[in-house]
């Protein structure tokens, strides 16, 4: 089956009232586990690789290994997402390399540190709509900004996402989906406690779904940061500090009122690490990469199994017939 445009994975999961989870990919096994747990529970599948993902396994790569995930499991509608774009460059580039679905991340500007104006998110976010939409690929913008600093990435200060503001934002860019800030932050330091109302403000994604019925929201920085995965890593000699992620009972609150995609990666991070480490350790005698590769690759298999079950997006393979970009594409033009 060709890759799907997410708008359409978003739309029916919007019919559904259940969320998918985005998941965080730079090799062959990340890819593989995502897959597994997609045939696993019959789930639609979004697979997204941010910019350090393409330069780390190289986009032909990439894209052949997606392409691959595609073409051995027809029934599995599947959607090839640019995380975190830093500028309608690096966007059009993923579209040009076969991405059915970007993010064009203008909360900041091209060196993903600085936070941008609003005027600049909506221009250069705008110009990518218009890019995309002529090929029949998704967009997702970024109205406010993430907390926290990870390898280098996001600004280090959190502007939680004005409500008011995103329905000028959408309007004004006519993007598919508005990643919106409310306090999450990438990485597996996001809390020291178990968030609440104060500094998860789910309230604001209650209030956008109210002003935006029909938009469709995005929840970066959204692993759990399970204890049991940072307790494995830390008894096989990691050095991870306690720390809280953003519970699954708050993201299906999300789900509730209109947030369709979740992004997950450092949840998957941990529980590969905490497999490799468990075999170096247990069997420190081994040395053939399939010994540790395979049992991270299960690891990561739960994770993602776990999410699309607790997101609801398990059983809704089936339920739709996936368009190609091409009818994607026709449906913007009547748009217009
Ligand atoms: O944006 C955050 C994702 O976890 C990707 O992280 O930029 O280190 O690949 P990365
Ligand atoms: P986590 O670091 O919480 O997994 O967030 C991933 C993310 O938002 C990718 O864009
Ligand atoms: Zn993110």
């Amino acid at each position: 089956m060709p890759l799907v445009p997410m708008r359409q994975l978003l739309d029916e999961a919007a019919t559904g009232g259940y969320g998918v989870a985005a998941l965080n990919v730079n090799n062959m096994e990340q890819i593989q586990a995502i897959m597994e747990a997609a045939v696993e529970t019959g789930s639609p599948a979004i697979i997204q690789a941010s910019r350090g993902a393409r330069q780390y396994s190289n986009d032909n790569y990439l894209r052949h290994l997606i392409l691959a995930a595609a073409e051995l499991h027809p029934e599995i509608p599947l959607a090839m997402h640019q995380d975190h774009g830093n500028s309608p460059e690096t966007c059009i580039s993923a579209i040009d390399q076969g991405f059915t679905s970007v993010m064009m991340d203008g909360s900041l500007m091209p060196d993903g540190k600085t936070v941008a104006t609003y005027e600049y998110n909506v221009e250069t976010t705008r110009q990518v709509v218009e890019y995309a939409h002529a090929r029949g690929v998704t967009v997702e913008g970024e109205l406010g900004t993430l907390g926290g600093i990870e390898d280098g990435h996001g600004s280090g200060q959190t502007h939680l996402t004005d409500p008011a503001q995103a329905e000028e934002f959408v309007a004004r860019t006519g993007v598919d989906a508005l990643a919106v800030a409310i306090g999450t932050s990438h990485g597996a330091y996001k809390f020291t406690q178990k968030p609440t109302g104060d500094v998860l403000a789910m309230k604001i994604i209650e209030e956008i779904h109210r002003r935006l019925p029909n938009t469709h929201m995005v929840m970066h920085g959204s692993s759990s940061v399970p204890p049991e995965l940072i307790e494995i890593i830390n008894r096989y000699g990691g050095k991870m500090k306690p720390s809280f992620g953003v519970p699954v009972e708050e993201i299906q609150r999300g789900i509730k009122h209109g947030v369709r995609k979740i992004n997950v990666d450092t949840d998957n991070r941990l529980a590969i690490t905490g497999a490799i480490r468990k075999v170096f350790v247990e069997t420190p005698e081994k040395f053939d990469p399939r010994d540790y590769l395979k049992p991270a690759r299960a690891a990561m298999q739960e994770v993602c199994r776990a999410r699309m079950i607790a997101f609801g997006q398990a059983g809704h393979a089936k339920d739709f017939k996936p368009m190609t970009l091409a009818e994607m594409k026709a449906v913007y033009a009547k748009q217009k």
